[in-house]
């Protein structure tokens, strides 16, 4: 059995009320030793588990760098102005939008071990990079008044742990993870837990029974957390998500959790724990209301496709009248794989919130 059933098994000896399905998931994602992204960064891309917009190559990180320079030139060119990353993995977006500008960079990386691999592969830009490790430290030797800043993150929120839910007909139940006589793990749906209550108030009960629902508490804790952050500017989240009409339909009446494993993506999220990937699709409609609560404006919000496009429309343009060279081809596949409909363009979203400045900076 593998090392995070058995640390499960122990926990849940101790837990006679099961474990929350978004502890389960902390471990099974984020363990140091026994979690799928603890011990270091995965392969994403030919050869991992899944891709990323990162993965499909550098002209993602070359528009990214367009947006800080449209993100600078909106702020009034400041000196100091600086892109911050939080989950940079293995450092290749840092490295593919590094190489596209000159901007200063900092990671937000809280786990030493990534940050040996990112500080090796961003070796020739050491000087132009910083690491912290949390978003309250972004600041740390910048002019007072607070860091003019682009924030990044690509996939950070479909990584980050969920509870869920289940609607009885009646009811919504949390569905906790507990163990049978045999070891084997299962999902019991209990009363929730008082965490809870606040989301479910909020929640629609005109559903078939058995609708289960992902409730993103991490995800809108780092939102708090970005909101307090000692930077202003613009932070971009990109990733696969869906708005609450999309959520709510008969369609995705078994919840957005699933896992992908040996290239497979499955919805068998209680096997090989610790040694698959698990992630959920971010609510963006649920997000983007607490953005607002916490006073970050929504400065856009599209699918990817098209927002890549209106970003790649100066390249594109420097394209027309001449024909293109195999580097060029290979960016144009690129921008194919990034914003046609049937393969990132519909599914990704971007969403793009104003900040300012938090007064205590
Ligand atoms: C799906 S991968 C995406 C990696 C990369 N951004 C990309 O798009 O190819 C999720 C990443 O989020 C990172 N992550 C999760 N929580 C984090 C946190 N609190 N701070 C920094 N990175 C985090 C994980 O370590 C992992 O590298």
């Amino acid at each position: 059995m593998p090392p995070l059933h058995d640390l499960l098994l122990s926990r849940l000896r101790e837990s006679p009320e099961g474990l929350a399905w978004a502890e389960v998931m902390a471990l099974a994602l984020y363990h140091p030793e026994h979690g799928y992204y603890g011990p270091g960064p995965r392969r994403i891309g030919r050869g991992g588990d899944f891709y990323t917009a990162v993965s499909v190559g550098p002209l993602y990180g070359r528009l990214l760098a367009e947006l800080a320079r449209q993100t600078w030139e909106k702020q009034g060119q400041p000196a100091a102005f600086t892109i911050i990353e939080q989950a940079a993995h293995d450092g290749q977006l840092a490295l593919d939008i590094l190489e596209a500008c000159e901007f200063p960079y900092c990671i937000v990386e809280p786990n030493p071990r990534y940050r040996v691999v990112q500080q090796e592969k961003l070796a020739a830009h050491r000087g132009r990079v910083r690491w912290v490790d949390s978003l309250d430290q972004v600041n740390l030797g910048a002019a007072s008044g607070g860091l003019p800043a682009l924030f990044v993150c690509n996939e950070l929120l479909d990584a980050m742990p969920v509870h869920l839910l289940r609607w009885s007909g009646e009811a919504w139940q949390e569905l906790r993870v507990r163990a049978d006589a045999g070891g084997g793990l299962f999902f019991s749906p209990e009363p929730p837990d008082s965490g809870l209550a606040e989301e479910i108030a909020s929640l629609p009960t005109q559903l078939q029974p058995g609708h289960v629902l992902e409730v993103p508490l991490a995800a809108l804790a780092w939102l708090r957390e970005i909101a307090a952050a000692p930077f202003h500017g613009a932070v971009c989240i990109a990733d696969y998500g869906l708005d609450a009409e999309e959520l709510f339909t008969p369609e995705r009446s078994q919840g957005t959790l699933r896992r992908y494993y040996q290239h497979q993506m499955d919805d068998r999220v209680l096997e090989e724990l610790g040694q698959c990937d698990l992630t959920t699709h971010v609510p963006f409609t649920r997000l983007i209301h607490a953005a607002e609560t916490l006073g970050m404006p929504v400065l856009g919000y599209e699918h990817q496709g098209r927002w890549l496009g209106k970003l790649a429309m100066p390249w594109l343009a420097s394209l027309e009248g001449r024909p293109p060279d195999a580097a060029t081809r290979a960016l144009l596949r690129q921008f194919q794989s990034l914003t046609h409909p049937g393969i990132m363009g519909r599914s990704f979203r971007v969403l793009v919130l104003g900040k300012t400045a938090p007064t205590a900076c």
